[in-house]
């Protein structure tokens, strides 16, 4: 890898996760000792993939845990998530016993929460192929546009 240039654009990337890795962090961690129906546990848990790559990602940055060479495994757990989220989600829940943080809306907009999870899919993949490269300027603009997906999907289909 290159380092140099690494860290040069390392203090720009942060700059552009700075706000949405520690949001993703602590997101949802009031709520994880009410008890779940087996399918809101299943897609929380590969929910989690996510704020977990993001948290690691702002570790790295904050230089508290980890380093860049981590990016490649990181990046694939959460393209690899990707691939089970829509299939998390299939089935309708509404009504179901449990703790949830998914809106009974998502099943009357399925079409539109679908395309949002096969975007996802797709993003992830792409920041996952950035990342072996260990070139910055493309694992920028790949990571940005993951975690573009995230907070306009939850304002929608997730309670807070
Ligand atoms: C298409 C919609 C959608 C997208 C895109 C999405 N999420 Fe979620 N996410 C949800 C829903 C809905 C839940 C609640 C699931 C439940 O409780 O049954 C959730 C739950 C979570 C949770 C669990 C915490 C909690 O409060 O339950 C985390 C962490 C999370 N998402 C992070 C992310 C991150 C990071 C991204 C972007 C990389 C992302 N999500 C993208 C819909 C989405």
């Amino acid at each position: 890898m290159k380092f140099r240039k690494l860290i040069t654009s390392a203090v720009v990337a942060s700059f552009a996760l700075g706000t949405a890795a520690p949001l993703f962090a602590d997101e949802g961690h009031e709520h994880s000792k009410k008890k779940r129906f087996e399918e809101s546990q299943v897609r929380h848990d590969v929910m989690e993939h996510f704020g977990d790559g993001f948290s690691k990602i702002g570790k790295i940055f904050k230089k508290e845990a980890g380093t860049f060479a981590d990016f490649p495994a990181i990046a694939a757990d959460m393209a690899d998530a990707a691939t089970k989220t829509k299939a998390s989600f299939l089935k309708d829940t509404r009504g179901m016993k449990g703790h949830t943080e998914a809106k009974d809306i998502i099943w009357d907009n399925w079409d539109d929460f679908a395309e949002r999870l096969d975007k996802l899919e797709v993003d992830t993949a792409a920041f996952s192929v950035a990342a072996k490269t260990g070139d910055m300027k493309l694992i920028q603009p790949a990571m940005k546009a993951v975690g573009a997906n995230c907070k306009s999907c939850h304002d929608k289909y997730k309670d807070k």
